[in-house]
């Protein structure tokens, strides 16, 4: 039964294979008899396999050497009792990999990934004369692959697939190898550190060589001219290197070409060649990352069969062609970060009827949203930000029924009771961002607009809206993120807030909203549970919305919990109660007119990151138990009343005087003044309110997000001084 099961999985895999092209030989019909039995010499290369590994995962309780070998766990032979397939993935294995599996005669197919093996590939592996395909990707492999020795002997090698990918492969990639490898035809060697240019040894030894993929590595140099000599080359990776200098013209006459992806290196030059027309099997073409310049060539448009076009992150510049409306198989069309200018309605959408992706955040261009975009009615994401479109959302907008990521930030648009009324016809909305826009116009309070109950996020930041914080948002009852900061709003923080049960991020900063902290603020739900349960299903957003090097914020759930009324003129004590928001990582109630005591149950906020309550009016001594709050990176409490000693131990030892100054009745040895010293107090100097309020954010957030390019008005943009 065990055995049966092993061999369907070989087969489906053998068919997975040959979908990539690869022909593979026998094994696949050869069903394992159940009188065969392994011969002596398999069994002890196999035994010494398993004695090399530190970590057998268990293997050792199937792998006696008494037993037929055939029966082993992993192991499948032929009807003569030959190893033909030896199948090991995510056993857990650890240890080096013995080179006595190169002396199994009849071994077909290794599979040795998702383990923890470490040590270098035996060569006998490479050079075996019978292995058709070698995958140990997923594993901790590492120092260079070496040149076959001389030795080897001048037969054919029967290697077809070898994937090393995703180990820690290093050193210069080899070249003579790959000649003794005739059958090549994939080559998996994505996510190592390899270093040295790209060769092209396989498309001249190897004619049926398919499948390249050199992603994540450290490859320089410029692209090989030969790889148009790989006449049955259809898919190249070679995405985060450090390649360089323009593509040779040559690339362009490898008309068998589905997939090619440069993405991420330092690649330059202008795109506008005719030859771009020999690649008029391409699926997916995405160099994105680069430095290309010029236009979009007219050309494209021959590229019939182009699903995915990534050109984002680049210099390109000049008018979207009308040509790319003859792309009619387009699925996603990436150009964003760009300097693409003119009028959007050069292209017309309604030719792209299979369209689910449009990303055209951060160029040039202006004019109004072409209504042909409405025709593409499976798009699900649809990001125009940081451009200079205009006029009012259409109706036609409701068409879109699987549109859920909508960013249209940064430009200006008019008339947001127009809009918020077509956004609620769009069912399917999960994520909106369309802050900066609609500037100076009263915020509807109008409560026949309707929440969208599938809406999560809700930007609405940086409008200079007038009016008091809407009560329809309390219709969108999945809302997760809610940001308002920077308009006019007035009035008070409503008491309904707590209503909103998945609310987890709140940003109404930088409004002027008056009255108290409401009571209901200290139960919303999200907030005052750590219990991973509650949290919510973790949507995905259709884009990434924010970027740093080390974090793609994709999910909803990868932003902290935040409540942030900074800014405000909000009056009153700061209720105790607040202590039982404990899923709280940043909280901020800096330049408002808060007075009373920093509450005690500040301390329970064990997951706190920022706390900013600088710029009020707070009196009494700092809780002495805040220096166990561990995670506490930024800290301000700067310009109040506050007297007595400065806690000490914990993380306050790592704050700055500026965390403190500003309070004159505080005392401590950092500050000038020594607790019980006589000496005059220094004068406050209240900073002036607003204008130093978002140094202070910048300076608090920061601590979390660090440095990196939002690509959304969503939480940040307006701290890291980019100009969005
Ligand atoms: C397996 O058993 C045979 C015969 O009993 C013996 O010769 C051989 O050394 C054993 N192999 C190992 C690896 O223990
Ligand atoms: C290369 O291998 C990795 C994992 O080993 C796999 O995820 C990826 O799809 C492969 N790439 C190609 C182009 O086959
Ligand atoms: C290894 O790479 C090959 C060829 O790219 C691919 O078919 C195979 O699925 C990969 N193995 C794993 C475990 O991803
Ligand atoms: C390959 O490209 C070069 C340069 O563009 C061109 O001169 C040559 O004719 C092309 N060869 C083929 C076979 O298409
Ligand atoms: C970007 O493109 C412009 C105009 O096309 C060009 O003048 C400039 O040199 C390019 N910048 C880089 C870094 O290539
Ligand atoms: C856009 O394409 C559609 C469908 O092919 C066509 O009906 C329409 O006339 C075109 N619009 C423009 C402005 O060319
Ligand atoms: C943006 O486009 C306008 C015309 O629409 C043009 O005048 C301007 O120079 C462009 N700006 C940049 C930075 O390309
Ligand atoms: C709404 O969106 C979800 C996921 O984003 C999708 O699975 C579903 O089909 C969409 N529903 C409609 C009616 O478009
Ligand atoms: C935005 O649009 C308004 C109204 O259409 C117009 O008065 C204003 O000049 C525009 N602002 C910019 C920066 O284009
Ligand atoms: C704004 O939109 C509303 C609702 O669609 C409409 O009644 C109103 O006339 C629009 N205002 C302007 C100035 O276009």
């Amino acid at each position: 039964m065990k055995k049966l099961q092993l061999h369907n999985k070989t087969y489906s895999k053998v068919l997975q294979m040959h979908c990539l092209g690869v022909a593979l030989v026998l094994m696949v019909f050869c069903l394992p008899s159940p009188t065969s039995s392994c011969t002596e010499q398999e069994k002890d290369s196999l035994l010494r396999f398993l004695a090399e590994l530190s970590q057998d995962g268990g293997l050792s309780a199937s792998w006696q050497n008494g037993t037929d070998c055939c029966k082993w766990e992993g192991i499948t032979c032929m009807q003569d009792g030959t190893v033909t397939p030896v199948l090991l993935p995510s056993k857990g294995l650890e240890g080096r990999i013995s080179q006595s599996l190169g002396t199994l005669a009849g071994l077909q197919y290794l599979d040795l990934s998702h383990n923890l093996l470490s040590g270098g590939l035996p060569l006998e592996l490479l050079s075996s004369s019978s292995i058709a395909i070698l995958d140990v990707s997923f594993n901790q492999l590492n120092g260079t692959l070496h040149e076959l020795p001389s030795s080897t002997p001048a037969r054919p090698l029967q290697l077809q697939v070898l994937n090393i990918s995703s180990n820690l492969f290093a050193g210069q990639f080899p070249s003579a190898i790959w000649k003794a490898m005739e059958n090549l035809a994939a080559l998996n060697a994505s996510s190592n550190s390899f270093t040295g240019r790209i060769t092209t040894q396989f498309c001249n030894s190897s004619p049926s060589f398919t499948l390249l993929n050199l992603r994540t590595n450290k490859f320089s140099g410029n692209i090989p001219q030969g790889l148009s000599d790989c006449s049955k080359l259809r898919v190249l990776r070679a995405g985060d290197n450090n390649l360089s200098r323009t593509l040779p013209d040559e690339l362009f006459n490898a008309t068998s070409f589905e997939y090619l992806s440069f993405a991420n290196n330092d690649l330059h030059g202008v795109l506008d060649t005719a030859n771009i027309v020999n690649l008029r099997n391409l699926i997916t073409l995405d160099l994105g990352g680069n430095i290309f310049s010029g236009k979009i060539p007219d050309y494209i448009g021959q590229l019939k069969r182009l699903e995915e076009f990534h050109l984002n992150n680049n210099n390109m510049s000049g008018e979207l062609p009308y040509a790319l409306s003859n792309c009619t198989n387009l699925l996603t069309i990436d150009l964003k970060s760009n300097h693409f200018s003119g009028e959007l309605a050069k292209v017309n959408f309604s030719n792209l009827p299979n369209l689910k992706t449009l990303d055209l955040y951060s160029n040039n261009l202006s004019g109004t949203v072409p209504k042909s975009i409405y025709s593409c009615s499976n798009l699900t994401a649809l990001r125009l930000s940081t451009n200079h479109l205009h006029g009012q959302l259409s109706l036609r907008l409701g068409n879109l029924k699987y549109l859920s990521f909508l960013s249209l930030s940064k430009n200006n648009f008019t008339n947001i009771t127009n809009a918020l009324q077509i956004l609620q016809s769009s069912k399917n909305l999960t994520a909106v961002f369309i802050g900066y826009n609609f500037w100076g116009e009263i915020l509807a309070q109008d409560e026949t607009i309707d929440g969208s109950g599938s809406l999560q996020v809700l930007d609405m930041q940086g409008c200079n809206f007038s009016g008091t914080i809407p009560v329809w948002i309390l219709r969108a009852t999945n809302l997760q993120m809610l940001i308002l900061c920077g308009n006019r709003l007035t009035g008070p923080i409503p008491g309904w807030i707590s209503s909103l049960r998945h609310l987890f991020y709140m940003d109404v900063s930088s409004n002027s909203l008056t009255g108290e902290i409401p009571l209901t603020l200290t139960e919303m739900p999200m907030l005052k549970s750590t219990d991973n349960a509650t949290h919510l299903d973790s949507t995905v957003f259709e884009l990434i919305v924010y970027n740093s090097p080390s974090l793609q914020y994709r999910m909803i759930t990868s932003f902290p919990a935040v409540s942030n009324l900074g800014n405000n003129y909000l009056t009153g004590v700061i209720p105790p109660q607040i202590g039982q928001l404990k899923a709280l990582a940043a909280l901020d109630f800096s330049f408002n007119k808060l007075s009373g005591e920093i509450p005690q149950s500040v301390c329970n906020l064990t997951n706190l990151q920022v706390l900013d309550l600088s710029s009020n009016n707070l009196t009494g001594a700092i809780p002495v138990a805040l220096n166990a709050l561990h995670f506490i990176s930024a800290f301000n409490i700067s310009n109040n009343n506050l007297e007595g000693p400065i806690p000490y131990g914990g993380q306050f030892d790592t704050f700055q005087t500026s965390s403190f100054n500003g309070n004159p009745q505080l005392c401590d040895s950092v500050l000038t003044q020594k607790c019980n010293s006589a000496e005059a107090h220094q004068p406050v100097i209240l900073s002036e309110k607003r204008a130093d309020y978002k140094m202070a954010f910048v300076i608090a957030f920061s601590a979390f997000f660090g440095v990196g390019v939002l690509y959304d008005q969503l939480v940040l943009s307006r701290y890291f001084g980019k100009s969005y």
